[in-house]
């Protein structure tokens, strides 16, 4: 009997389907370490909850740090800010270092700290133009401040040969910190292109224009969003966990598995996870079967309903109406149109703009252009058509 080698709801121990995405990070990782240059655009990939955001930029990390990168890591969102978040982990990162390697660093430290800490300074909403300036001010010798920090960390070849911040949930980071990162890149861009650093960040569906929002000039920002994965990506990620432990699947029973998952990697690891205890936990030399995969279906569907039940659950009955009425037209086409919505709901379709947003913010449906949206995770539409009527 041997352990489940899946990760429902934990790290992905490999990410296959973003092999495009690492094949980029590798090669960017290389401009840094290699050719000792900086990463010029902040990476921001996004997608829905569970679509694998947060393994994907562990996965960039441990690539990184095979290759002797300072990895920073922020998870955004706390009430400090983004800036504090980015101090606190450099200073963690650098603690053990000798007095007279970390002597500039500290400095900046101390310096960006006492910057940021000015009450009202830094994190002033700007509601005048005085302190529209104030705040722009602020901002700027932050990010001067933020920048020196940066370069002091990494320039130190001894120690480090890049650095490499991350930053997952950057939908929740405050707007004062985007705009102070972004400022401190814009500059390093302009002024130190021989710094090897880079921003990698991951977030909701929404993390691009919460971005846009902060800054005016976004588009040094580089998006990547996040798809579903292929049927080639889901049978890897069934596959070669339990090939490693010499239990093979049988290939109707991958074929199935794939089918049910729907390219959704959270509910593939939950597959996988389900067919093995159903398969026995097999030992080495072990199958897994298709009647195995129909054995796992019950408890995945049981999975699957507690998390779109959470979510159902967190949403306003606002926002539930749009959800069903997106749920139903999407039983017969793809993508739902916004013209579509707004006579099923019997409103203007310009009224429909601030649950749209709320919806795409929550990661609970994607907007594919023009207009239209999708109810992307699989089952979730089917899950909401069960619960309601249909409206029209
Ligand atoms: N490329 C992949 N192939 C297979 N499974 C994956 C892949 N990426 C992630 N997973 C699995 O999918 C689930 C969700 O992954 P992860 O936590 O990285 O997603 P997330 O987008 O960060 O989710 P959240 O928005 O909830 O933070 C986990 O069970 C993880 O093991
Ligand atoms: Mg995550």
């Amino acid at each position: 009997m041997q352990p489940s080698p899946y990760t429902p709801g934990e790290i992905a121990r490999a990410v296959p389907g973003r092999g495009e995405l690492i094949e980029e990070f590798t090669e960017r990782l290389s401009l840094m370490v290699d050719l000792q240059r900086l990463i010029g655009r902040v990476h921001v990939a996004f997608g829905e909850r569970g679509i694998g955001k947060t393994s994907l930029l562990r996965a960039y990390q441990r690539l990184a740090e095979e290759r002797e990168a300072l990895c920073i890591w922020v998870t955004a969102g706390e009430p400090a800010g983004l800036v504090v978040q980015i101090i606190d982990g450099i200073r963690e990162a650098t603690r053990s270092w000798p007095q007279a390697a970390a002597a500039t660093i500290r400095e900046h430290l101390d310096e960006l700290t006492v910057t940021i800490g000015v009450p009202g300074v830094a994190s002033v909403s700007a509601k005048t133009s005085a302190k529209t300036k104030a705040a722009t001010m602020a901002e700027t010798v932050g990010a001067r401040t933020l920048e020196k920090l940066i370069r002091a960390t990494a320039e130190d070849r001894k120690r480090v040969k890049a650095l490499v911040l991350f930053i997952d949930e950057v939908q929740s980071a405050d707007a004062d910190g985007i705009r102070t990162l972004a400022y401190a890149w814009q500059h390093l861009q302009a002024e130190h292109p021989d710094i090897p650093a880079a921003v990698y960040a991951a977030g909701l569906p929404n993390a691009p224009e919460q971005i846009a929002d902060a800054v005016t000039f976004s588009e040094r920002f580089a998006y990547r969003p996040l798809e579903m994965l292929s049927v080639g990506a889901q049978v890897a990620a069934l596959r070669d966990p339990a090939a490693e432990l010499n239990v093979a699947w049988d290939s109707d029973a991958l074929e199935r598995a794939a089918e049910l998952a729907a390219g959704y990697p959270y509910a593939v690891q939950l597959y996988g996870d389900a067919a093995w205890v159903a398969a026995g936990r097999p030992d080495a030399g072990g199958t897994i079967t298709k009647r195995n995969v129909k054995t796992a279906r019950a408890s995945v569907d049981r999975d699957l309903r507690n998390l779109f039940a959470a979510r159902w659950a967190n949403t306003t009955p606002n926002q539930r109406r749009f959800l069903v009425a997106v749920a139903w037209l999407q039983e017969k086409q793809d993508f739902v149109d916004r013209a579509d919505l707004a006579e099923v709901l019997d409103v203007s379709s310009r009224s429909l703009s601030s649950v749209r947003a709320r919806l795409i913010a929550k990661g609970l449906i994607r907007s594919e252009g023009h207009g239209t949206v999708t109810i992307p995770v699989p089952g979730f539409a089917g899950y909401i058509r069960e619960l309601e009527e249909d409206p029209r």
